[in-house]
């Protein structure tokens, strides 16, 4: 039986950003260097399938550090930060730990300090219980931050003082609603100081701009990553305001539930910044199985970024 062509638009950039390949990368060191167990404070990053091949590896995953026994084991805190009272526990009961936090969502933790010192109240835009808004709110002492999701909630803000005021943002957040919420910001507090544009940080930006690229083009899209990853949710959305008339967001290939995608003769083809290639490969094959495919990457930015591991296991990698 001939199979129908199908032509496969591949986003790029998809997949891995800097700051995931450094925290799995950080994990794995820890590993070798030391063995199992390594333990690692929440899901190092939001991807099912990399979680489960680090835990078949030897890595322990807990929700908090009560749930860490004494010992010499490293605790590696994953890439989406950490409030301060979490190193602090560490340090307290001299537990091994290692900070995964990508560097760009430790610079908006240093920002929001800075922020802080100069007597600032800070405007965190960001999704209210994601590990990196609750790391970053943790920076600072109670009271000092204010969260905001939506336009709305910026004009029912009552900050302390309306001439003394900060803002920093979630670093995967939506481009464009976010830039509505700094022009909402800047338009009621004209004197309020922040970042030049926003927080969101190069993966995030470079990964929406492919699907806004490729969205228009296609009859469905298909972002490879998990519920929980807010940088892949994005995409999702992305891809629907372009107009995009099917567009799911999914684990793996056996999520795929063909009765959609029936009839579609483009299809593109994303992935969050936690999602592996190998996801996405084996997303293309079982298309494969049923069309004839052609795929062509659609590119529109080149990325180099690349982070070194955290200090305590440079020093013992160069040992
Ligand atoms: Fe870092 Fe952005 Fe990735 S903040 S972890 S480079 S999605």
């Amino acid at each position: 039986m001939t199979k129908p062509p199908l032509d496969i638009l591949l986003c790029a950039p998809r997949g891995f950003c800097a700051g995931v390949v450094r925290a799995i990368d950080a994990v794995e060191k820890a590993l070798t260097i030391y063995g199992a167990p390594v333990y690692v404070r929440h899901e190092i990053v939001h991807n099912k399938y990399v979680v489960e091949s680090l835990r078949r590896k030897g890595a322990v995953f807990v929700r908090e550090l009560d749930e860490v026994p004494d010992g010499d084991a490293p605790v590696i805190f994953s890439a989406h930060g950490v409030p301060r009272s979490v190193p602090e526990a560490a340090a307290a009961r001299r537990l091994f730990a290692i900070d995964a936090t990508c560097p760009l969502v430790t610079k908006v933790h240093r920002e929001a300090q800075v922020h802080h010192k100069r007597g600032r109240h800070i405007v965190l835009i960001g999704h209210r219980g994601h590990p990196e808004v609750i790391g970053t709110m943790g920076q600072l002492p109670e009271g000092a931050a204010t969260l905001v999701e939506t336009v709305e909630d910026i004009a029912r803000l009552q900050p302390p003082d309306e001439t003394n005021l900060a803002f920093v943002t979630q670093t995967t957040l939506s481009v464009d609603d976010t830039q509505e919420m700094v022009d909402a910001l800047r338009a009621r507090f004209p004197a309020i100081v922040g970042p030049h544009k926003e927080d969101i940080c190069y993966a995030t930006t470079n990964r929406q701009g492919a699907v806004k690229r490729v969205a228009p083009l296609v009859d469905a899209m298909i972002v490879v990553g998990s519920p929980n990853s807010s940088n892949s949710q994005r995409l999702r959305e992305v891809a629907e305001r372009e107009g995009c008339p099917l567009v799911r967001l999914l684990l793996r290939a056996e999520d795929i539930d063909w009765s959609l995608f029936g009839g579609i003769r483009r299809l593109g083809i994303t992935a969050g910044a936690s999602a592996p290639e190998v996801l996405v490969e084996e997303i293309i094959d079982a298309f494969a199985e049923r069309y004839e495919v052609s795929v062509e990457s659609v590119s529109t930015a080149d990325e180099s970024v690349f982070f070194p591991l955290p200090r305590e296991l440079r020093e013992q990698a160069a040992e």
